[in-house]
């Protein structure tokens, strides 16, 4: 029988170097786009004028600092994959953070509006997907951790909204 609690927990310490590469480019950022100002084909921004390539060395570096520190103090989890793979994770979140961004220009979405799934879980899924060929993937904790992420950012924005800091509650 699978304690789905115990691998929540464990998906959620894997994951933790792409949460936080995923949060810190809002704090760290600039150094010009990541994009240059390119436009696609479309004659639209590649990527906007949000994803800077600051906000993508941040989340690399703060996501490996977490693996290494992961390393030591979960290393019942932690310490069978590489040190180096919070680096990776971190990469991966940054790929699918543009990815978002890419088909958000697409559909004529400004930087900074909302893309709903997207936004919240792009970065894990593609996390997950980056690391699989160096260290496999766990398909348990790739479905807990996703849907967690959706479930606590949900929950996070009622709770904003029940404060009255926010105007509307999604
Ligand atoms: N950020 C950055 N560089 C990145 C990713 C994020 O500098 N590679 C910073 C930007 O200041 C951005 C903020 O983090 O505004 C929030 O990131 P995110 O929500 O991913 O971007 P959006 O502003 O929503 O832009 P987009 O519509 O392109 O997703
Ligand atoms: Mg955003």
């Amino acid at each position: 029988m699978v304690n789905f609690l115990n691998e929540l927990i464990f998906g959620f310490v894997f994951m933790m170097p792409a949460f936080f590469a995923n949060a810190v480019p809002v704090f760290i950022g600039g150094f010009g786009r990541i994009d240059g100002g390119l436009n696609f084909f479309d004659g639209k921004p590649l990527l906007g004028k949000n994803k800077t390539i600051g906000g993508l060395l941040s989340a690399v570096i703060s996501g490996g600092m977490a693996g290494i520190a992961l390393y030591y103090f979960f290393p019942n989890i932690w310490g069978s994959f590489p040190i180096w793979l919070g680096f990776l994770e971190g990469f991966g979140a940054m790929i699918g953070d543009a990815f978002g961004s890419f088909l958000k220009r697409r559909i004529n979405l400004k930087p900074g509006g909302p893309f709903p799934i997207m936004d919240q879980i792009g970065f894990i899924v593609f996390s997950f997907l980056v690391v699989w060929p160096f260290v496999g993937i766990n398909w348990l904790w790739f479905g807990l951790v996703t849907l967690a992420a959706l479930v606590l950012h949900v929950a996070a924005n009622i709770f904003a909204y029940k404060m009255g800091w926010k105007d509307v509650w999604w």
